[in-house]
């Protein structure tokens, strides 16, 4: 097999870090391994597979001075906006965690459990979705295909890991009864119900993406989805309560049906047995359990699904659409 140059940008920050180990463990044909972050990192030393790798201050010089086939972003929506073209037009391949291209309707948005087709069309850039989407859709999509969804109303439980190192300090720190940097309020001992800056419409940006993303990527611009997003004291894992209505009729049996045999999916169908952020804790797949039918509407349905955040929610997702890539290319 043809092996990549593979370059990750944002190598030291909470998700890149996690996309080296995620790399590691699928074993992807890497060639040449480039760890780009800011200046404040640079020349820092970084362990990969047992060799060690010197970080590079992300400049256009550094980047159009070398060969790389494959970029995997995490480094923020300005980094991205700034960056990802350097690359793009570079001729290399940007697989993209942030939010800044994923509403262009030229970069393709993908979930390989969901939309694996669109990989076929891009002009180098590919978004990965954002965290709470992911994990929504993989439970989703079989469930649409077959019963043909209505309405979505999301409310999630979101880990402050999703918010990066600094959101992760904030917990760690707030125990010891420090004031927050990251967050607008204190987050131990507490819930926030704003992710993302707010919107004119009184939304913030987190419920508005979930909303844009999962029509995105479900392919079907007519969804129903309303959504609040909240950020709670949990380290890794977002648990999210998911009620739809579908447009067919659904029996419980069903719907465990096609969740059981759903890609990505593991579910849970005894209703005491249900999963929590820490069962997930550095595992790929998405937990499905609390299946109920909800007999307040028609064709109603209720599910708790929790994936981890930076794993499937970011790096997986991620590093699951460059294997993809890969194979195709290798086809
Ligand atoms: P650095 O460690 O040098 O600041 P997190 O979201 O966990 O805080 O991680 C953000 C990642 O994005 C880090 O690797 C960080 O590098 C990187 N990053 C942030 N700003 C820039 C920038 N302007 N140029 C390159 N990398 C950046």
């Amino acid at each position: 097999m043809k092996k990549y140059n593979v370059a990750v940008v944002g190598a030291t920050g909470m998700v890149g870090r996690k996309m080296l180990q995620v790399l590691a463990e699928r074993n992807l044909p890497i060639d040449n391994l480039y760890l780009f972050a800011s200046a404040r990192s640079a020349g820092n030393k970084v362990e990969f597979m047992g060799k060690e790798y010197t970080v590079i201050e992300l400049t256009e010089e550094n980047v159009l001075a070398r060969k790389i086939d494959i970029a995997l972003f995490s480094a923020g929506g300005s980094t991205s906006k700034a960056f990802a073209p350097v690359f793009a037009n570079n001729g290399t391949l940007v697989i993209d965690n942030s939010s800044q291209w994923r509403t262009d309707p030229n970069v393709p948005l993908v979930v390989p459990e969901v939309n694996s087709h669109d990989i076929d069309w891009h002009n180098n850039i590919i978004a990965n979705p954002n965290c709470s989407t992911i994990q929504a859709v993989v439970a989703l999509a079989p469930l649409h295909r077959k019963y043909g969804i209505k309405r979505i109303v999301y409310s999630t439980y979101q880990a402050v890991s999703g918010a990066g190192m600094g959101g992760f300090a904030d917990l760690e720190n707030g125990v010891k009864g420090e004031a927050p940097k990251k967050f607008p309020k204190p987050i131990f001992g507490n819930v926030i119900p704003h992710i993302d800056v707010f919107l004119p419409n009184g939304y913030t940006k987190e419920e508005e993406k979930m909303m844009f993303e999962t029509r995105k990527i479900l392919g079907d611009p007519d969804l129903k989805i309303t959504a609040t997003t909240v950020r709670v004291p949990v380290y890794y894992g977002h648990s999210e309560s998911i009620n739809i209505e579908f447009k067919n009729p659904i029996t419980l049996e069903g719907v465990k049906e096609c969740l059981r045999n759903a890609d990505g999916v593991i579910l849970s169908e005894e209703a005491e047995v249900y999963h929590t952020p820490l069962d997930t804790a550095n595992t790929n797949p998405v937990y499905v359990s609390r299946v109920r039918l909800d007999n307040s509407v028609e064709n109603g349905l209720n599910l708790w699904v929790v994936a981890d955040n930076i794993r499937k929610g970011a790096a997986t997702n991620a590093v699951q659409i460059a294997e993809k890539v890969i194979a195709k290319d290798n086809k």
